[in-house]
């Protein structure tokens, strides 16, 4: 007969339990004594595994009768329980004599801890419990993706295969630039989509968009270095500048895209600019050509470092995708930035930077010192799917939804909010801009639109100075065309309480 197959229950794991075989304790009192002391509290929290008396004697170096005696003991004591499944676990009702422990956080009080100097650069950062409108799901959150209709099976298989087909070179750190089969694959699609002029030597693959701008940050600007922003502009850059200790310098923008002359005016010898010409943040312009050959210029007679942010263009719906910055560029100035947020699912966390060939030394030399490199297994992945075209055609899958999506969003602010806002920024991306009449509280209404789960941006949060048109930032990725039009009528009805005239 063939015995019924075991169920493994899962090892828990082993608490530090200092035995002192000189001390008069006996070891099944010492042992006992360290479970009930970490069960009282707090360390070991009510559900938690309990690992095997095996594992315990053999992990503490004892035999197994004194561990035996021990849980025998706490059992019966009701600190120990069996659980059909999952083996030995602490206790969820803990005997009464004993106060319920506090978890950790209670316990902690900062004021009696005494000093507790931390860097004041760490302060300047605003908490996330300050923005509520970053944090929900579904209607209009900025950002999120049509998760629903990525091609999972067909992930999922590539995931399949490259984990069967792992060998001693997979679990090992991977190259400093990141995985050679998707560094060339990008380099393909940014030179034939992109335009652009690079080789898969200049990319490095980053944890997305936003560690391209911490190392790009760390190569080229100093503490009080001179960085413009385009005004308004994409609020985690300017942290990132901020951070690195930088002057920013509000540059606005107009329907060109980033004022030239204005930054000029401003600061002329600052030391970076940052920009997203393809799909302004959150404008959504797109720079025109005299502006770009403008900014190019000013970078190269001052000696003057673009970070060109080009995180949606991918979906442009009214025109061909416009050539990117780095192209057009003959003196290598320019540090791009590109990710598959968007284009695939921020979750990835994989992004990648485009370096000027005499700067890929300084930019490995920072990156060893942040995280050495990014995780090599989706990489792999990932390049799998870029070159056999899966990569491509999910882009032109998406651009069809999305831009069904953004036309069933436009036309339904057009009914619902009528004159009351101006509509900016439509023609790419998975996000528009809606404008509000001066005056309009744009903070307070998101803020009341995320108690009702509508996620709106708000406009003013993206300025540096003051905003001179309160406005929301609104994405349709995530949403469905039958869900778009209630979604419109509800905010409609926000602003009508909020007095915003329709
Ligand atoms: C302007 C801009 N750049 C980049 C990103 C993507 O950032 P990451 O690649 O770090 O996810 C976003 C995402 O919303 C964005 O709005």
């Amino acid at each position: 007969m063939i015995p019924p197959k075991m169920k493994r229950v899962a090892s828990g794991i082993v608490p530090i339990i200092a035995i002192n075989r000189k001390a008069p304790t006996a070891l099944h009192k010492q042992i006992y004594d360290a479970y009930r002391t970490a069960i009282v509290d707090g360390s070991l929290r009510p559900g938690q595994r309990i690992p095997s008396t095996r594992v315990l004697a053999s992990e503490i170096g004892v035999s197994r009768f004194p561990v035996l005696n021990a849980y025998a003991q706490l059992s019966a004591e009701g600190y120990f329980e069996s659980r059909v499944g999952a083996g030995t676990v602490v206790s969820g009702s803990l005997p009464g004599q004993f106060p319920p422990s506090q978890p950790a956080g209670v316990r902690f009080e900062a004021t009696r801890c005494g000093p507790r100097p931390v860097a004041r650069r760490s302060l300047i950062l605003p908490s996330p419990e300050s923005s509520p409108w970053l944090v929900g799901w579904g209607a209009f959150s900025v950002g999120q993706v049509a998760f629903d209709q990525f091609p999972l099976r067909v992930w999922s298989n590539l995931v399949a295969r490259h984990c069967r087909n792992m060998d001693a070179k997979s679990f090992h750190y991977g190259e400093p630039r990141g995985s050679k089969a998707l560094r060339e694959a990008i380099a393909t699609y940014l030179r034939t989509a992109r335009s652009l002029h690079c080789d898969a030597e200049q990319i490095m693959i980053v944890s997305g968009s936003q560690q391209a701008l911490e190392i790009s940050a760390r190569v080229l600007l100093d503490p009080g270095s001179r960085v413009w922003m385009e005004e308004p502009g994409y609020r985690m850059a300017r942290d990132v500048f901020a951070l690195a200790g930088c002057r920013l310098v509000p540059v606005p923008v107009d329907r060109e895209g980033l004022q030239v002359a204005a930054g000029v005016k401003l600061s002329r010898k600052a030391r970076a600019a940052f920009v997203t010409p393809s799909h302004q943040f959150p404008l959504g312009v797109t720079m025109s050509a005299s502006r770009r050959f403008q900014l190019l210029e000013w970078a190269q007679n001052m000696g003057s470092w673009i970070i060109e942010d080009d995180y949606d263009s991918e979906y442009r719906y009214e025109s061909m995708p416009i050539a990117s910055l780095q192209g057009l560029d003959a003196k290598a100035r320019v540090i791009y930035i590109g990710t598959f947020s968007k284009v695939l699912f921020p979750s990835l966390r994989l992004g990648y930077v485009v370096i000027p060939p005499d700067l890929v030394d300084l930019f490995l030399a920072i990156r060893r010192v942040i995280d050495l490199r990014s995780p090599t297994f989706y990489q792999e992945v990932l390049a799998d799917f870029i070159v056999k075209g899966h990569f491509a055609r999910h882009i032109r899958r998406m651009r069809v939804l999305y831009r069904e999506r953004r036309s069933a969003l436009v036309d339904s602010i057009r009914k619902e909010l009528g004159s009351a806002v101006e509509v900016l920024g439509d023609e790419a991306g998975m996000h528009l801009t809606v404008t509000l009449p001066k005056g309009s509280r744009d903070l307070e209404i998101a803020e009341r639109a995320a108690s009702q789960n509508l996620w709106i941006w708000p406009l003013s949060s993206s300025y540096m100075g003051e905003a001179p048109r309160p406005g929301f930032i609104l994405g349709f990725g995530s949403t469905p065309v039958p869900a778009i039009s209630p979604a419109v009528r509800k905010l409609a009805q926000l602003l009508a309480a909020k007095g915003v005239r329709q």
